[in-house]
């Protein structure tokens, strides 16, 4: 396939309508302590409106392995067959728990890129760092000590260490991390959960109020938040973390030889892609689903790395 056959403008505003989709789908799931049933809604209504779209796609960032996903699983086929030949990356529900809990956040993301162009992590973890826009090439990375990366990432800005906000998923494997990272004065923005919106919020630092992330989560949310600062700017790296030999079984079936690569941001994303993602519950990057008389509202952010364009939708669905 060439990448003209590739046409991300046309087929960037079904994308969002596929994420808006799924994100409405769960509408009713906010807050209400189950997990399960939000994912599951999700999933279905980002099953069913992806279908629709003329491509021959492949689910490469999907639900899981297809022995324990029925839908959305990796390698399932998906879209109509009489498109171009494309890869899609997607977690319908991002931050499970959030929705649940009605905390931050959530979100529903999908990319879309040329056949073969987006790596095909496996759901292991995946160690990540991120930046925003405007920096060198390479002033920050995974080989630094968090110390190191926070007075890096401080020269460069041009202020003191203890100037930079760092975002960090909150849990025990970090506990050393996030004391390097105090040691040097600098601020931790803590997320429970949600490291796709965490690595998103690099890229608009005057929006977010943060400088870079760093910490080990999902490597299939590391491609998908890749793909989002592919569109919107900023830099990224990622080393997958296996912890036993299914893990690397996982990556071997997966096409990886070299455990211990350290992936950029495009080598992540080979290709132009294109992504939408919709607000579940409230973040700084999207706003999340609103409920008002007669409608449910949802804000989708629609990017394309070609362009570097970047669309706001807001969509009102008549409840009636
Ligand atoms: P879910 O939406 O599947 O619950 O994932 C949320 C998430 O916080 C991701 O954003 C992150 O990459 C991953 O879980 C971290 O995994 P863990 O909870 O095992 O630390």
């Amino acid at each position: 396939m060439t990448a003209a056959d590739f046409n991300d403008r046309m087929l960037s505003l079904g994308l969002a309508r596929v994420s808006e989709a799924a994100a409405l789908a769960c509408a009713d799931l906010i807050g209400r302590g189950d997990e399960k049933a939000a994912d599951q809604a999700a999933v279905n209504a980002m099953r069913e409106q992806l279908n629709m779209l003329s491509i021959k796609g492949v689910v490469v960032i999907g639900e899981g392995e297809r022995d324990e996903a029925p839908m959305l699983y990796i390698g399932e086929e998906v879209g109509t067959g009489d498109g171009p030949g494309v890869d899609i990356a997607l977690d319908p529900l991002e931050g499970t728990t959030l929705t649940a809990k009605a905390m931050p956040n959530a979100l529903t993301v999908i990319a879309m890129a040329p056949r073969g162009t987006l790596l095909h992590a496996p759901d292991v973890y995946m160690d990540k760092l991120a930046i925003g826009p405007g920096y060198p090439v390479d002033v920050v990375s995974l080989e630094m000590s968090p110390r190191e990366r926070v007075e890096a990432l401080a020269k460069a800005k041009g202020c003191k260490p203890s100037d930079i906000t760092v975002c960090i998923l909150e849990r025990p494997r970090h506990q050393e991390m996030i004391a390097d990272v105090r040691g040097t004065g600098a601020a931790i923005h803590m997320i429970t959960d949600g490291d796709v919106a965490g690595v998103m919020h690099c890229a608009e630092p005057e929006l977010t109020g943060i400088d870079m992330y760093m910490g080990a989560g999902g490597a299939p949310e590391g491609v998908l938040a890749a793909s989002a600062l592919k569109c919107m700017g900023g830099q990224m790296w990622g080393r997958l973390l296996f912890r036993n030999d299914d893990e690397k079984a996982r990556a071997a079936k997966a096409g990886i030889t070299d455990l211990n690569r350290i992936y950029s941001r495009d080598e992540m994303v080979t290709a132009d892609v294109i992504i939408a993602a919709t607000g579940v519950t409230d973040g700084s990057v999207v706003s999340g689903i609103k409920r008002r008389p007669g409608y449910v509202e949802t804000e989708t952010v629609l990017m394309r790395s070609k362009t570097g364009s970047l669309r706001r939708m807001i969509y009102r669905n008549p409840t009636r």
